[in-house]
């Protein structure tokens, strides 16, 4: 397979919650790819963050490909809300409580592209019989749930076994990471395949957001 762009996906969970209509034209004008939505509902991870009002609010601000990652434990009945709502991709999680095949198919139905994510502790192994059906799969790099955590190496060798497998069947599946990515481990996650980068605080954080996209690229 063609060797794909990398691609910056901002966490707006590191972004000033008070001002986003600010941070997001702020995201698009250092240029990012995505803008990454993390939707957490107190009971698949310990915190709540925001849902499908914060993403139609914030869709009237921006063109940007809206990537939506659904930390909930059954994001069924979700999928049709957040579509409207003006999300482009959604990504569910392998350990919430549902069938995944269909949330898959449900998501595609939508009119959107479906990502499957799977938490540090999850084998790569459990990916493998859903990667012709979507469209990314999201390798966690730290325990879901919060922003501004270390990234957890013993994940490379998953992202590595992930996208030799999309090669080895052909698959043009995107690789995506998530959790305590700065320039330092964006350099070991594109090495191991990763295309898509999720960044929070290493951007939100930064003097000069262009410049730190930049170094994560
Ligand atoms: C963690 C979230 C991440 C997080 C990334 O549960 O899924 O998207 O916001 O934040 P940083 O880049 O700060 O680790
Ligand atoms: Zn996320």
């Amino acid at each position: 397979m063609a060797k794909k762009d990398l691609k910056i996906s901002a966490s707006i969970l590191a972004a000033d919650l008070s001002n986003l209509e600010t941070e997001i034209k702020k995201l698009d004008s250092a240029g990012v790819d995505m803008v990454h939505i993390d939707v957490m509902d107190g009971v698949f991870v310990d915190n709540i963050s925001y849902g499908n009002n914060i993403v139609s609010a914030i869709r009237a601000h921006t063109k940007s490909c809206f990537d939506t990652h659904l930390m909930v434990i059954d994001p069924t009945k979700l999928i049709p809300l957040f579509a409207k709502a003006g999300s482009d991709i959604i990504t569910i999680h392998l350990e919430s409580k549902c069938d995944i095949g269909k949330c898959i198919e449900l998501i595609h139905q939508n009119k959107m592209l479906a990502g499957l994510a799977i938490n540090p502790d999850t084998p790569a192994e459990k990916v493998f019989p859903y990667m012709e059906k979507a469209d990314m799969i999201l390798v966690m790099t730290v325990e879901p749930g919060y922003g501004g955590q270390g990234f957890d190496y013993k994940t490379l060798p998953k992202i590595e076994q992930i996208c030799k497998y999309a090669d080895k069947n052909r698959l043009n599946t995107d690789i995506q990471v998530d959790g305590g990515i700065n320039a330092t481990t964006a350099a070991l996650v594109k090495t191991a395949g990763a295309n898509i980068l999720v960044a929070g605080t290493y951007l939100f954080d930064s003097e000069n957001m262009k410049k730190a996209l930049a170094d994560l690229k």
